[in-house]
């Protein structure tokens, strides 16, 4: 049997997401012959589901202090170069409506379809060819080019871009390739993890699962980080935007404190007991919190009686639990559960510039396949945006 001769491109991009789709069609109308690869069926598939259906597209405070690396300052360039602003312009000539919901978050009006369909319509304006469908059997690098096998077909180019993400959802089709590709040139991998993902209780707390399905609005930290948000109990632990953003900081072992009064100045406790004096602690709490958590934490606390009747140490050392509640997590619910992944390909191999690999000409990472990973809130999209472009300015 003879083989084709393989498909002839500027640059192969080897997963259709968020990054590889935006890189593609910035590159192809750079006048880039360029071939998106993806072993789904249809691109695009976790844009779909984002945002709970309305893709959180963008974050209008994205600033290189919202996202985690080995290196803090490698996303700096990229994010500069290519601003929420930008990507707001495209979202806005391609006439899909969106709003503002909090926190600088900014999701579209409709379907997160529109978004895909901006982006297969922009690649096709860059004449992109897209193989979809069929998994990727073989990489190769020779004589400057790599040599890339996709079912029966064959493709070759001089730049082979890595886009396919990182292993969050596999039953989305997330894989770790990005990583063994990486490693396959040479190239160090930072310990992937789970991350904005909900936190798991044993122990102790695991009697705070009965609350599941109660939320209140908290300041949940772990390590330096903080965030004022809303917190849930699940009946596996702790979910909710507080929890999912102070995850991608926790370290197993660690605590997550957790102010339940985050409203309340020191001292609040005192100033209910002169007010309130003939009132219980139970009805204090529930006061500034739903009732069934109310009374679990006053259950815990166990200072039995009239506030009136405790001494202000006492209530000093309640005010100092209940704005730092410990919770030691003994784990995630993982990868099936985490929104993104941290770690990645390392970011030191990588030019800040132009995500190309130093060591590797021609190999380039974007994405979440690298060691950049944001808070929640439409920071790993401006990510995804920001590296594909940066990558498809050079290729
Ligand atoms: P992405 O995962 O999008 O794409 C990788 C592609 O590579 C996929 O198409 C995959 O099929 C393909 N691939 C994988 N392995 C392959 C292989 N071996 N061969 C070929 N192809 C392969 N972020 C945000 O900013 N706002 C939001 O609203 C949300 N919401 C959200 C909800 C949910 C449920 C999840 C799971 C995630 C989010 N995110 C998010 C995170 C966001 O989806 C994520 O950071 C980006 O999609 C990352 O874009 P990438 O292109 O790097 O990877």
């Amino acid at each position: 049997m003879t083989l084709r001769p393989p498909f002839q491109y500027d640059a192969i991009i080897l997963g259709a997401g968020a990054a590889g789709l935006f890189c593609a069609a910035i590159a192809g109308q750079r006048g880039r012959r360029v071939l998106l690869v993806d072993h789904a069926d249809r691109p695009g598939k976790k844009i779909l589901i984002s945002g709970g259906g309305r893709c959180n597209f963008t974050n209008v405070h994205t600033a290189p202090d919202r996202f985690l690396s080995s290196n803090p300052h490698f996303a700096k360039s990229a994010l500069a170069r290519y601003t929420p602003r930008d990507f707001i312009d495209l979202v806005d000539i391609h006439g899909i409506s969106w709003h503002e919901k909090t926190l600088g978050q900014l999701f579209c009006d409709g379907s997160a379809r529109a978004i895909v369909e901006m982006l297969l319509g922009e690649c096709e304006r860059g004449g992109v060819d897209l193989w979809l469908a069929n998994p990727v059997t073989a990489v190769d690098h020779a004589d400057a080019r790599y040599r890339v096998t996709v079912g029966d077909r064959e493709a070759s180019a001089p730049a082979l871009v890595i886009s396919t993400g990182g292993p969050s959802i596999p039953r989305m089709g997330a894989t770790g390739f990005a990583y063994d590709l990486a490693r396959r040139f040479g190239l160090k991998v930072v310990e992937p993890r789970p991350a904005l993902v909900p936190l798991t209780l044993g122990g102790d707390d695991v009697l705070f699962r009965d609350l599941s399905g109660v939320a209140a609005p908290v300041i949940a930290r772990a390590g330096k980080a903080a965030f004022r948000e809303a917190a849930l109990f699940t009946h596996r632990g702790l979910s909710g935007p507080a929890i999912l953003q102070v995850s991608s900081y926790w370290r197993h072992g660690e605590p997550v404190g957790i102010d339940f009064i985050p409203d309340r100045t020191k001292g609040w406790l005192r100033e209910a007991k002169r007010a309130q004096p003939r009132t219980s602690l139970r009805r204090v709490l529930g006061n500034h919190l739903p009732d069934r958590l109310a009374e679990t934490l006053a259950e815990r606390i166990a200072l039995a009686g009239d506030i009136g009747n405790l001494p202000d140490r006492q209530l000093a050392a309640a005010e100092a639990r209940l704005s730092d509640w410990r919770f030691t997590p003994n784990g995630t619910e993982g990868y099936a559960k985490a929104e993104v992944t941290a770690g990645g390909i390392g970011t030191a191999a990588l030019s800040s510039q132009t995500m190309q690999a130093k060591t590797v000409p021609g190999l380039y990472a974007v994405g979440e396949a690298v060691d950049v990973t944001g808070w929640l809130g439409g920071y790993n999209f401006q990510w995804a945006w920001a590296s594909g472009w940066a990558a498809a300015q050079d290729l």
